[in-house]
């Protein structure tokens, strides 16, 4: 970028800063892929292929409030986030999707020089974060299963650490982390925050663990299970004086009023919710025994709504565009912690079929 003009005046390690790469949206395909773009199937933003509670379309087309602002204070909104994690009122935030909370958590926590301990690979945007606000980014490797070094992860502790992140499942590579491993992290004292965004696919959670520490933060959102990811909400379940912190220095009204019917609604119909994290829980399974049969993929087990897999034959990047050719979108990967591999988001049967279809045509 030219470093005339204003531009001289950005944050000089905002220069040449690598931001978030986000998944290809179908809107942007027109004339690059073989079917037409309804008929894309999508499989590579981790997506709830069934939307959202039919509750929520009908609430949100009868709402006639728009004109007015969300309650700051997210009173109503708390106490059913508080509900059905079963935490207190207080301890609860929410936020406009779980990633603005990851960036308000390091926004609070982490200055020029601090660090944020990162068990890579994983979600990208602990790093994304943490560069914004000048921190460091510490980065300890998983293992050739993606478990993460617990005594890396502590013997990296420095006077300078401000938090410790832990994606579980993680993305893109859908383990979990045992909880004897997360107790171990906590007990360290510093903040820990365990992102639970596919927590209803997992069903493991250390929600319990929030009574008993105090360093302890954990981020849920409704992208996933409730088939919300276009509407932005997410929570975090805070030490009451954290959350408090995090209420004064959040943007105000940062949850819609439309993200608050969702929620409500979400919760009305929690049956059906759940009935279709079944359903891709039971579909996970089946595209799982589907690439396993393909010799040149090595799917990983996955306990979210996605599959890691390594490409052991041709290249990824390739693979990637050929599917997306024949409008079946992934997840492509190919850098030294990730190498040549693509993640598949867990669809409806007929999306499976697509997928292994197109596979098995290339
Ligand atoms: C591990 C993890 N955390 C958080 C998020 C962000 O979710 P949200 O849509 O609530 O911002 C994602 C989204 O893909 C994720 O994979």
């Amino acid at each position: 970028m030219a470093d005339d003009g204003i531009e001289k005046l950005i944050r000089p390690h905002l220069k040449g800063f690598t931001g978030y790469s986000a998944s290809t949206s179908p809107d942007t395909l027109e004339g690059k892929v073989d079917v037409s773009l309804d008929d894309i199937v999508k499989m590579n933003a981790n997506e709830n292929p069934y939307g959202c509670s039919p509750r929520v379309l009908k609430a949100l087309a009868e709402c006639q409030h728009f004109n007015i602002y969300p309650d700051d204070g997210q009173q109503e909104l708390r106490k059913m986030l508080a509900g059905y994690a079963s935490v207190p009122i207080e301890s609860i935030v929410a936020g406009h999707g779980s990633n603005t909370l990851i960036d308000y958590i390091v926004r609070l926590f982490v200055g020029p020089g601090d660090e944020v301990i990162n068990s890579v690979p994983t979600f990208d945007i602990y790093r994304f974060s943490t560069e914004i606000c000048g921190g460091t980014v510490v980065n300890i490797n998983r293992d050739d299963n993606f478990a993460i070094d617990v005594k890396g992860i502590i013997s990296a502790i420095t006077s300078r650490t401000k938090i410790i992140f832990l994606a579980t499942p993680n993305n893109p590579t859908g383990n979990v982390i045992p909880l004897k491993d997360i107790i171990e992290i906590i007990e360290t004292g510093l903040p820990v925050v365990v992102d639970e965004a596919y927590y209803e696919f997992s069903g493991e959670t250390v929600m319990p663990c929030t009574r008993k520490y105090q360093n302890l933060i954990v981020l849920r959102s409704f992208s996933k299970w409730a088939g919300l990811a276009g509407l932005r909400i997410g929570y975090g379940v805070f030490p009451p004086a954290v959350a408090a912190y995090m209420m004064v220095i959040k943007i105000p009204h940062n949850v819609s009023v439309a993200a608050e019917i969702a929620v409500k609604e979400s919760f009305a119909d929690l049956d059906y919710l759940q009935g279709r994290v079944k359903a891709i829980i039971e579909e996970r399974v089946r595209l799982f025994n589907e690439l396993r049969k393909i010799s040149w993929l090595k799917p990983y087990p996955s306990r979210a709504n996605f599959i890691y897999c390594a490409v052991l034959k041709g290249s990824a990047g390739e693979l990637h565009l050929k599917l997306q050719k024949k409008g079946v979108l992934v997840r492509y990967f190919d850098n030294p912690l990730l190498k040549n591999s693509i993640r598949i988001s867990v669809g409806k049967p007929g999306h499976t079929e697509a997928l292994i279809d197109a596979l098995r045509e290339l």
